[in-house]
């Protein structure tokens, strides 16, 4: 189980805080989904997550242990925002294991068949893949480290309708097994697989009923 609690993030440079108390709860094996306008500190969010920031004040708990941002680096494994930008490795495996080179061949398998990649050759270019592949991979990346926690920027952007399709079912797929928090400016067609949701704006986070927020999307529009 995630806790966070009273997570504010203020440099000094800034007027405001960038996040402002934000309090939440994820159960193990769920999708939790924030939704948020640009600017609203989606990635802040994700990035003290992720180790990679330190709140200004407030606490990071998995089950009962308070987690220092080192602690956090292990525990979660975060999916940037377009993160075929990120790649570096000149083949699939090399991608895969850049960082830890010790993982051996039954790792690597496990981690493409995870996300439907077991068909493709680990000499494959990355930036040969489609987009969509691209995004697993992306996954895989994260998740051959076997994180407890998987952070995802956006997955679907940019992602045409049938790769968003396909995204969103190996997400659902994947919270059989992995505990998911996503963020997004849209929430489309994640809400669909959404266990607990959230606004975000201006760094203020409120829970919502997923229930209410699908409903609102089906709403018929009205005519002009
Ligand atoms: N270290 C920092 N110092 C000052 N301002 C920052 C810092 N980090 C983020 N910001 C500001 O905080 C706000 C939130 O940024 P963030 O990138 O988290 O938003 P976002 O919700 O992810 O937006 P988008 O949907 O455009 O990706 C922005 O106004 C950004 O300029
Ligand atoms: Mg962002």
């Amino acid at each position: 189980m995630l806790y966070l609690r009273n997570l504010i993030y203020h440099p000094t440079a800034c007027p405001t805080a960038i996040l402002k108390a934000v309090n939440l709860e994820l159960a193990p094996q769920q999708l939790g989904l924030i939704i948020g306008p640009s600017g609203s500190g989606k990635s802040t969010l994700l990035e003290i997550l992720s180790g990679l920031a330190e709140p200004t004040s407030g606490a990071v708990f998995w089950r009962e242990q308070e987690l220092l941002a080192e602690q956090i680096q292990q525990l979660a494994g975060l999916v940037f925002q377009f993160p075929e930008r990120h790649f570096c490795g000149g083949t699939i495996l090399e991608e895969l294991r850049l960082g830890h080179p010790e993982l051996g061949s039954e790792r690597v398998r496990d981690a493409l068949s995870e996300v439907g990649l077991e068909h493709l050759s680990l000499s494959a270019k990355p930036h040969a893949l489609s987009g969509g592949q691209q995004r697993r991979l992306a996954l895989a990346v994260q998740l051959i480290r076997q994180p407890n926690l998987l952070l995802l920027d956006e997955p679907t952007a940019g992602l045409d309708w049938s790769m968003r399709r396909q995204l969103v079912n190996l997400l659902a797929k994947l919270k059989k097994d992995w505990t998911l928090l996503v963020v997004t400016h849209d929430a489309g067609d994640l809400l669909a697989i959404a266990d607990c949701c959230w606004t975000l704006n201006h760094g203020e986070l409120k829970s919502v009923d997923p229930m209410t927020l699908k409903a609102k999307v089906q709403e018929p529009q009205p005519a002009v």
